[in-house]
């Protein structure tokens, strides 16, 4: 049985997030944790809220709330979301929790101990209107490398440059627009990644099972020297980790915070004591997944996240988990992801452009959504969601494909043999012939699964529900029924089985409908089809069954004409 660490990139606290935040890194995750404990692996799949920084206190703000209280809010809703997305988390945790505190303290207390951090004393801006430094998002300005114009302190959102606010262009500040601002000298700590650079070239070198996606940014910002320059990991702000050494006071720190980027990817080690605490078990029940000298030699680890990302996957976090000198262990693939756009667009936050993930669960179930942006993930480029093509989609493969045969299968044999399944004869060629292509297609679906091809498999899969489809059309058991009804319940309980294995199968993608078909089936049997012939015995002769209501159903041009109107934007 292998062990696998999943982690998905941990969303910022500052509201709820659109489809396109869903789909480049949580709902991919999940994907893959679903099928690895559906092959009987041992999962521990891990997210969070990311609350620290200076987005945290800016929404904070705007919603006139203290900072803690607007986050304790904002995780719960965003808890709850997503588990109206079904996001299987073992533990959705806080990037503000005491273990983390403890944690990010600890890691730069070892850094410091390692020589790999430096305390600079330096010029800051700092806002004479605001009476306060402008750390990241508390100024923007032109980017100096690609010219957008409202580039953020901390990173230009156009064209992903991690930035320093004092290189930007005609900056100002975003709390009172002010540009009266002067530079005033501040400390702060840096850590010393460029000591680091070879280690790391070497480390990245050696990923060429990579993603080219993610490898390319990787190597883009360490040979550039860009990515790779010494990182200030503490800020003038009051809401984050307290700078500290270990447990001690760091002299001349007093009043700082660490840096969100810092503390936000020690999370997913912290969210694993978390969920151990949280669950009344051991340190050594977290550390066997996160400590080489503690049994985690022989975990896999694989994060998602979007492009945006990759950089502190690849360069900032390692440096600070291998610069501690300690047995942390390294992630062992990286799923990066590109963008997804809303209809001929971008999506937007602050102006209310496309669907925010309440807002898509309000109007439909969620396995619809997850089947589209699923089947239509931007994994080798950025992809559109658009209101035509998620209809035909949902219309088509879940309606017309899987619910339609379901459906057809369900009620034709409860008219003609009642709701259990029909004993028939033996099966012939035709069966055979299916067998084969399910066998030859499911393993394809797991190979595509393993190496987390998520537009693949979707595909594979629906060419699976396809098969059965067509299966059923050519031994049309309805016309059998008139001359040979034991060949027609022969063929009925092939069909019938092939619902249970679409339901197992189709379990990581539709989760909801999955759960419903084993339901309608009366079957706990979700064991994974190493042999298909076998797997297609498991419902026997006599079994009973419930024809179920609809599993999808198809939206109309009407809706799909209003939900465009609706979510075109207009918030603000
Ligand atoms: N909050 C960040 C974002 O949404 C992701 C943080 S990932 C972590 O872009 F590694 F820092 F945790
Ligand atoms: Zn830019």
């Amino acid at each position: 049985m292998a062990r696998h660490l999943i982690t998905s990139a941990i969303p910022y606290i500052n509201g709820i997030k659109h489809l396109g935040n869903l789909v480049g890194s949580q709902l991919p995750a999940d994907l893959y944790a679903r099928f690895q404990r559906a092959r009987g692996n041992e999962v521990l799949f891990l997210c969070a809220t990311d609350e620290h920084g200076t987005p945290a206190e800016l929404a904070a703000a705007k919603a006139g709330k203290p900072v803690d209280e607007y986050c304790a809010e904002m995780w719960a809703v965003q808890d709850e979301i997503a588990k109206g997305f079904r996001m299987s988390f073992d533990h959705f945790g806080r990037s503000s929790s005491q273990q983390n505190r403890d944690f990010t303290q600890h890691f730069a207390g070892r850094l410091a101990d390692e020589g790999l951090i430096e305390e600079v004393t330096e010029q800051q801006i700092y806002s004479n209107t605001d009476g306060r430094f402008l750390p990241d998002r508390y100024i923007e300005g032109t980017c100096p490398n690609c010219g957008f114009e409202s580039a953020r302190g901390d990173q230009c959102d156009n064209c992903t440059k991690q930035l320093d606010p004092v290189d930007l262009i005609n900056p100002y500040s975003t709390i009172s627009g002010s540009t009266d601002l002067e530079m005033r000298e501040t400390k702060h700590l840096y850590l010393r990644q460029s000591q680091m650079k070879d280690q790391l070239s070497e480390w990245i070198e050696s990923k060429n099972d990579w993603p080219v996606l993610t490898t390319s940014i990787a190597k883009k910002w360490l040979h550039d020297g860009d990515g790779l320059q010494d990182r200030g990991i503490t800020r003038d702000l009051s809401w984050g980790v307290p700078v500290k050494r270990g447990t001690e006071d760091w002299p001349g720190m007093a009043g700082k915070v660490f840096y969100v980027w810092f503390d936000a990817p020690i999370e997913y080690i912290a969210c694993a004591k978390e969920w151990a605490d949280a669950n009344g078990k051991s340190d050594a029940d977290w550390q066997r997944w996160w400590r080489t000298d503690m049994g985690a030699e022989d975990v896999r680890y694989t994060q998602f996240m979007g492009k945006d990302n990759i950089p502190f996957h690849t360069l900032s976090f390692p440096v600070t988990i291998l610069g501690s000198g300690e047995p942390w262990k390294l992630v062992d693939y990286i799923k990066g992801l590109n963008y997804l756009n809303y209809d001929g667009g971008q999506f937007s936050t602050s102006r209310g452009r496309g669907v925010f993930m309440d807002q898509a669960l309000a109007i439909l179930p969620s396995d619809y959504w997850r089947w589209w942006l699923l089947s239509h993930v931007p994994e080798s480029s950025d992809s559109e969601f658009t209101w035509e093509n998620f209809q035909a989609s949902v219309n088509k493969d879940l309606a017309d494909v899987l619910g339609n045969f379901v459906s057809r299968v369900t009620k034709f044999c409860r008219s003609k043999f009642g709701e259990v399944v029909p004993e028939g004869g033996k099966w012939g060629e035709q069966e055979e012939a299916l067998i084969a292509e399910l066998t030859t297609r499911v393993r394809a679906y797991e190979g595509h699964m393993d190496a987390m091809e998520v537009r693949k498999s979707a595909s594979e899969l629906r060419a699976i529900w396809v098969a059965g489809n067509e299966y059923l059309q050519t031994a049309a058991p309805w016309v059998t029924f008139k001359e040979d009804p034991e060949k027609a319940a022969a063929q009925i309980r092939l069909a019938l089985n092939l619902i249970r294995l679409y339901a197992v199968l189709s379990a990581p993608f539709i989760p909801d409908a999955a759960e419903d078909l084993m339901k309608a089936m009366h079957t706990e049997d979700a064991e994974w089809p190493d042999d298909i012939s076998a797997a297609l015995g498991s419902l026997a002769v006599g079994d009973a069954f419930t024809v179920p209501d609809v599993t999808f159903r198809k939206i109309t041009d009407d809706e799909r004409e209003e939900w465009q109107a609706r979510f075109a934007g207009t918030r603000d």
